[in-house]
């Protein structure tokens, strides 16, 4: 497998095709943090009005840290899954008042905030601060499962942990925050779950799924069926 290539094809097709979406204005890691925050259970389309809403409103720690919980409830309203936001200013407290409001860069301090699971741990590890950390969420599943032909079941819990030394293996040391997007953004696009659109695919080439006719039968995602 041709891991170079691959990060070329992918990381050229994401820089001349990504949305402009507003947490990709910059890099700031407070605005990587929200983002990647409400998109976990939220759709792109859905998150965007809220987010830019919710920089208006709080455009930084010291503002988020500081404000009443039910004005940041109230920030959320309509996102659903408000623990999410509980933990987010919980979070930012934290960094206010034990790294002096800088958003920690190592994934041990990182990994202690509250609601910062692997998933956002790597998405901000990688976009905000450049370091080549896994980012795995369902979209990176899918576009690995076919990519590399891998049959295990995605919906189980113990397989996302199985991407994360692969994505480390294959993952742009130059540029991870392109790499890690661009698998996302493959995911969002083109590598759709159904009809996916293999014609436009800048990892065609690489794609063992597609060489084999397998990319709709890919991933494997089953739950197990309650007992009646
Ligand atoms: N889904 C999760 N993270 C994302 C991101 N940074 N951009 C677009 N979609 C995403």
């Amino acid at each position: 497998f041709n891991i170079q290539g691959f990060q070329e094809n992918l990381i050229a097709w994401y820089q001349a095709n990504k949305r402009n979406l507003p947490w990709r204005e910059n890099q700031d890691p407070y605005r990587v943090w929200v983002s990647e925050i409400m998109l976990q259970q939220t759709k792109v389309d859905t998150v965007i009005p809220y987010f830019q809403r919710f920089m208006e409103k709080f455009p930084d720690v010291y503002r988020l840290a500081s404000a009443d919980e039910q004005d940041v409830l109230k920030a959320w309203e309509g996102l659903g899954y408000y623990s999410r936001a509980r933990n987010l200013q919980s979070a930012v407290r934290e960094v206010v008042s034990e790294y002096d409001g800088k958003i920690p860069d190592n994934k041990e301090a990182l990994g202690k905030l509250k609601g910062i699971g692997p998933y956002t741990k790597g998405a901000i590890l990688s976009i905000a601060f450049q370091q080549p950390e896994p980012a795995v969420d369902g979209n990176v599943m899918r576009v690995l499962s076919r990519v590399l032909h891998i049959t295990d079941n995605i919906a189980e819990a113990k397989v996302k942990k199985q991407f994360e030394p692969i994505v480390t293996k294959m993952i742009s040391k130059e540029d991870p925050s392109s790499f890690n997007q661009g698998l996302m953004e493959l995911g969002a696009m083109v590598c759709t779950p159904k009809s996916p659109l293999c014609l436009f695919c800048p990892v065609q080439e690489y794609c063992r799924a597609f060489l084999k006719g397998d990319q709709e039968n890919l991933p494997i995602k089953s739950k197990a069926k309650k007992p009646k």
